[in-house]
Formats: C-alpha cells, sequence, structure tokens
C-alpha cells in the first residue's frame, strides 16, 4: 500500500496503511432500551440507544406515509483531554444530521406512520473517527430494536497523510502534524448488500485516481466491518433467545 514517493512511510501506532484499530462490538448493553449497542476502535469508544418508534409529537411534524428517523449525536464532556461543552454545537448538530441521511437511505419506517423512531448517540470516548463508530453502532442498534431496513450499512474513515492513503486514521494522524501535504479524513458509510455510499465527507484535498482508490479502501474496510456488525447482532440473539 505505501507508495514509493511517500514521505508517511510508517504509522505512529505501527499498524499497516490499510489497517484497521482493533474493533469491538456489543448489542444489548442498555437492556431498558428497544435497540442499543456499542462500537469501538482503538481509543474511540461510541455508544447508540434507540427509543422507538412512538408516536411524534407535536402532531403537526407527523408524516401520515412514515415514520421518520432523529438521530442526536454528542460527546461526553470527558471524551477527549479538554472538556467538551456539554450540549449542542454546530459540529455535533452537523455529524447528527449526516449520520441521520446515512441511516436513512436503509432504513424503512414506511409501516410506522406518524411516529419517530429516536437515535441517540454517545461519544464516551473519542481518538477520530467517532462519526463513523457512531454510525456502525446506531446501524446496529437499529437492528436490535426490529426496525425494518432494506439492508446494513457499515463506516470507516479512510484518509491520505502526505502521499499515502490509510484506514481508520487516530487524532494523531488526523491532526497536520508535520510539515509534509497534511491529512485528508473521508469518512466513508458502505451499504452491505448494493455496496452503495450512504455517506462520504471530504476534509482536505485528495485529486480524483486517489479518491476512487481511498473508497475502494474504504469498501475493502468496511467488509470486516460488517462481520463484526454481524456477529454481535448474532451473539445478542441468541443470549436473548436464552432468556426467553
Ligand atoms: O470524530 P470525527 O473524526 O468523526 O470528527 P472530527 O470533527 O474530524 O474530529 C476528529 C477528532 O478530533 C475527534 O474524534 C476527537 O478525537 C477530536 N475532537 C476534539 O478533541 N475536540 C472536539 N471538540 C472535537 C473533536
Amino acid at each position: 500500500m505505501a507508495k514509493e514517493k511517500s514521505l508517511y512511510l510508517k504509522r505512529n501506532d505501527g499498524r499497516k496503511f490499510d489497517e484497521v484499530r482493533p474493533i469491538t462490538a456489543k448489542v444489548g448493553i442498555v437492556p431498558s432500551a428497544d435497540g442499543s449497542a456499542s462500537f469501538e476502535t482503538g481509543g474511540t469508544k461510541a455508544i447508540a440507544v434507540v427509543r422507538g418508534p412512538r408516536t411524534l409529537h407535536p402532531q403537526h411534524k407527523q408524516d401520515p406515509r412514515t415514520g421518520i428517523l432523529r438521530v442526536s449525536y454528542g460527546m461526553m464532556p470527558f471524551s477527549v483531554t479538554d472538556r467538551i461543552r456539554p450540549g449542542p454545537n454546530r459540529r455535533s448538530e452537523e455529524i447528527s444530521k449526516v449520520s441521520e441521511w446515512a441511516l436513512n437511505s436503509v432504513v424503512d419506517l414506511s409501516e410506522f406512520p406518524n411516529t419517530v423512531v429516536d437515535v441517540f448517540i454517545q461519544i464516551p470516548q473519542a481518538d477520530a473517527g467517532t462519526r463513523v463508530a457512531g454510525i456502525n453502532a446506531a446501524a446496529i442498534a437499529l437492528a436490535h430494536a426490529g426496525i425494518p431496513m432494506k439492508e446494513m450499512v457499515s463506516a470507516i474513515g479512510v484518509g491520505k497523510i502526505d502521499k499515502t492513503l490509510v484506514v481508520d486514521l487516530d487524532k494523531y494522524e488526523d491532526s497536520d502534524f508535520h510539515d509534509g501535504e497534511g491529512s485528508t479524513d473521508i469518512p466513508v458509510v458502505i451499504t452491505s448488500r448494493t455496496k452503495k455510499i450512504a455517506l462520504l465527507q471530504l476534509d482536505g484535498k485528495i485529486s480524483v485516481p486517489e479518491l476512487k482508490e481511498a473508497i475502494e479502501l474504504a469498501k475493502k474496510t468496511c467488509e470486516e466491518i460488517l462481520k463484526v456488525q454481524m456477529k454481535a447482532l448474532k451473539e445478542a440473539n441468541r443470549s436473548e433467545g436464552k432468556k426467553k
């Protein structure tokens, strides 16, 4: 993967350029919720809780043709070394919206007119890639809640540091930490069956051929992530089945 002319020759944590940080996923972490899950990559941890479908208030916001998905993303005050101010801000509102768009592309709420399904994503620990970790957690929490989905979604951050494409940037790599060309961060969400791009954001500079390569890298990595998500769902089904 490393290119001859690359200035970024070795990753700070020793990973290969196409290697994700250790991933874990767990389903059913909040038993009182309709659905819940956690998803971790290295030092980034996300939890997602699903409530609904329930009748949407105020009534004028209801849609008689379908239910509505509402996503709220937030970083906990202690999630990074500088305390995060509680409550919404521009960044959290943007991430809530883009996560909602990505999840909306696979969720089908047509059976539940006039209702809302709330997805609460919280980040207790952040080391870059929190929006993709949040989307991964939310997708499995929605499946756990039994919300009809056309397919799953898996998400990963890919990027470019100087001239090298890398997967799953940590905070060190996400920052402009040296004098090279700097780092480009590209969160990508891929649908599980049709392999469509449900979300792609781009923070930095990249050429069209490099972007195509980065998308291929994201697709390949999302296959790995999907396996972890599906395994967590199967484990939860097995243990919840035993309790019944
Ligand atoms: O987390 P994600 O990569 O999706 O979004 P970002 O806005 O590119 O943030 C990258 C990282 O910067 C976060 O994951 C945190 O580790 C860090 N961050 C921070 O330290 N303080 C903030 N107020 C926001 C983000």
